[in-house]
């Protein structure tokens, strides 16, 4: 690992270290997936018995929590949670961001979407003034791939098929760069609305709520700003 990855490594336990202190005794919490959360999920282990568990966008993330002693719950058999945790690709001062880059976009959309807030943790490479240096994920189902890349194109777009394994949901991802993202929302409305498209990685409709941004020192913003200080 390079001196920048061992770096990032740190700010990201330490933005981890800084959400663990939001979890409250007695809820369920969602939870993303990520080399992020990864380090959540083992800071969080120590306050197993004192959560009934958590929900989990991820299979990666399911064995890390099983691993920590944490309960793991469907989304289907419990409340939604209060608190979602999860990192990010991108992120702009509108708190619009762009995930995916783990293949775990569409459970995270479903359960940040589910959750009461989205607590985003990220190292300050993250931090964009405008999203699109990152190539856009899209879930895409298999039989879909062609004609969608084809409607990518017409956005604008290049997209690239991100090899031959699929995500959890048994889907293929396409990745796009070279997207127009002066309208963040309009972008994630346009690109879901393409036939085969299960979910693209715009997080715009479901901003996070709050960011912990962890660089020299640790930054827990509650709102969004209008500009990267
Ligand atoms: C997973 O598909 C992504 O959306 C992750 O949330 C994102 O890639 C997290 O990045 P880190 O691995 O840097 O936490």
């Amino acid at each position: 690992m390079s001196a920048t990855d061992d770096k990032k490594l740190l700010q990201k336990r330490a933005a981890a270290a800084t959400a663990l202190t939001l979890v409250r005794p007695g809820e369920i919490i969602g939870i993303g997936s990520g080399s992020t959360v990864a380090e959540f999920i083992r800071l969080l282990a120590p306050l197993a018995p004192q959560i009934p568990g958590v929900v989990v966008a991820s299979s990666a993330s399911e064995k890390l929590a099983l691993a920590a002693s944490l309960r793991v719950f469907s989304l289907n058999d419990v409340a939604p949670p209060v608190l979602y945790f999860d990192g990010a690709d991108e992120i702009d001062p509108r708190f619009c961001m762009i995930k995916g880059g783990g293949a775990a976009l569409t459970r995270e959309k479903v359960i940040a979407s589910a959750s009461g807030r989205f607590i985003c943790m990220v190292d300050e490479s993250k931090l964009v003034a405008e999203l699109g240096a990152f190539a856009l994920p899209v879930e895409v189902i298999p039989m879909a791939m062609r004609f969608v890349m084809s409607k990518l194109k017409l956005l604008g777009g290049t997209p690239r098929l991100r090899g031959d394994s699929l995500t959890d949901n048994g889907n293929l991802l396409i990745d796009v760069s070279g997207l127009n993202y002066s309208n963040p929302e309009a972008l994630e409305r346009e690109v879901n609305s393409i036939p085969g498209v299960v979910c693209n990685g715009v997080f715009a409709l479901r901003r996070a709520d709050e960011l912990i941004i962890a660089g020299d020192t640790v930054r827990h913003l509650r709102a969004p700003v209008s500009q990267w200080k």
